[in-house]
This record gives structure tokens, sequence and C-alpha cells, in this order.
């Protein structure tokens, strides 16, 4: 798969209120104080794991990991270009593994190894926290042919959620709800910067195409509720 560079470049993904009423989520699920360690596997901007380090001025800064590099990668945290399945054999232990919207970039025995070496990562009563797209009736606007890529990454994600149950156990399933209201216009700059690993590997022609369509079909102002399973481990 190529590698996803937009996803929160200047996105909802990326706006303050999105990142406070997840971290606000978070709290919720996790007693988190100075002394908490924290990993991000998949972190991207690191957006989230900077938020907290500014609210609860951790002594061991959090550490975000990504196989992608951005310029802008927030620089309160401490950040690592490495994959997370050589970052994890270092064994080293934290009180908050999160895995935000990256398991579909494992094949399943990849995730079955990156859920077993987190496991090990775990300090005592250390949680796993995974969120991942909801699969059934999931509302972000698509194109055609987005959609059908959509849908078949969801179903492949739904055998990634039984990977997870047979592997962790001790589970719990919440949901992440974030009302989004985009400009028609800054949604197309978003699908045209392939903001999702759903458009990844289409032609500029199918994206071209799919703008067209998307003008057509949504009004002005695109709302919609963008919601994430989170599954909670807790050792
Ligand atoms: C959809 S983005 C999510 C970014 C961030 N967690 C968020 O929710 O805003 C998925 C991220 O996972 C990263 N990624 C993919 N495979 C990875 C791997 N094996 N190890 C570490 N990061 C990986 C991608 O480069 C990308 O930045």
């Amino acid at each position: 798969m190529k590698r996803l560079k937009n996803w929160d470049n200047k996105t909802w993904l990326s706006s303050i209120t999105y990142i406070s009423q997840f971290n606000k989520f978070l709290k919720n699920r996790i007693n988190l104080n100075k002394n908490s360690k924290i990993l991000d596997i998949g972190c991207g901007r690191a957006n989230i794991i900077s938020a907290l380090q500014k609210k609860y001025k951790f002594r061991k800064k959090p550490i975000g990991i990504d196989i992608v590099a951005n310029k802008d990668v927030k620089k309160n945290i401490v950040f690592k270009k490495i994959g997370a399945l050589k970052y994890l054999k270092r064994q080293e232990k934290y009180d908050l593994i999160l895995i935000k919207q990256t398991i579909h970039f494992f094949s399943k025995s990849g995730l079955n190894r990156l859920l077993n070496l987190a496991q090990k990562s775990l300090n005592n009563k250390g949680k796993i926290l995974i969120f991942s797209l909801k699969t059934k009736n999931n509302k972000i606007p698509c194109f055609k042919k987005m959609r059908k890529n959509l849908e078949k990454s969801l179903k492949r994600d739904e055998v990634l959620f039984k990977i997870i149950k047979n592997n962790l156990k001790k589970i719990s399933y919440t949901n992440f709800n974030f009302k989004v209201s985009i400009s028609k216009q800054k949604y197309i700059r978003m699908i045209k910067e392939r903001y999702i690993s759903c458009l990844l590997n289409m032609s500029n022609k199918e994206i071209n195409l799919g703008i067209s369509e998307i003008k057509s079909k949504y009004k002005n102002q695109i709302k919609f509720t963008d919601t994430l399973k989170c599954i909670s481990y807790r050792k």
C-alpha cells in the first residue's frame, strides 16, 4: 500500500475541537497522571499525545512511532520513525498503548504479532486502546468507487476485530462520535490529497471523476458523524 501522508494534515482530525473531545473520551477510559508512560502506534503528526503532554506534563514524554515522518510532527513528544513490530521488540513498558486508525495497515499475522508484543509491553494495570472506523453504516462522505473501496476495507476490519477479540480476550467496546461540519471545498481538497487509505491506490482520473460526483451530490456544507469503535484491553 502507498504511504498515507495527509490524514491529519489540517483536517477535522487535527482540529482543536476533535483533539480535545478525543482526549476527554480517553480521560473517561484511563486515569493518567504525571508518571504515566504512553506509546502511540501510528501517531501521524502526533496531535493527540502532544495535547496530552501539554495537559499532564508527563515526566517521560509520550513516544509516538510511525513509518512516515511528516515534517510537521509535534515537537513536545518523542517521535521515532520506525515500524511498530520492530519498535515493540524492545519490550519497554507503558501504561497506555494507543493504536488509533492504524490496524488496517497490518496483515492478519502482523496484527497478531502486534497485539502479542503490545500486551508484553504493558505495565501492571496498563491499557491498550484500539480505535478503528465503525464498520456498519459508516457515514464518511464518499463517491461510488471510494465507497466500494471503503466497504471492502471495513469488511476486512471485521476480520481484524475477530483477531483482536481472540488475542486480547478481556476487552470492552465503546464508540467515539464526532460531529463533523466541513465545507464541500475543504472536503474536496482532502480527497485530492488522498486523506484516507481507500483513496491511496486510485488513479488521478478516478479521483477527478469522484470529485465531480461529490460536487453534485453534497451541499456546500457537509455534515456527518465520524464514529470510531474503541476496543479497550486492560492487563
Ligand atoms: C490513518 S493514520 C492515523 C494517524 C493517527 N493515529 C490519527 O488517528 O490521527 C495511520 C498511521 O499509521 C501509520 N502506520 C502504518 N503502518 C505502520 C506500522 N507498521 N508502524 C507504525 N505506523 C504505521 C501510517 O503511516 C499513518 O500515519
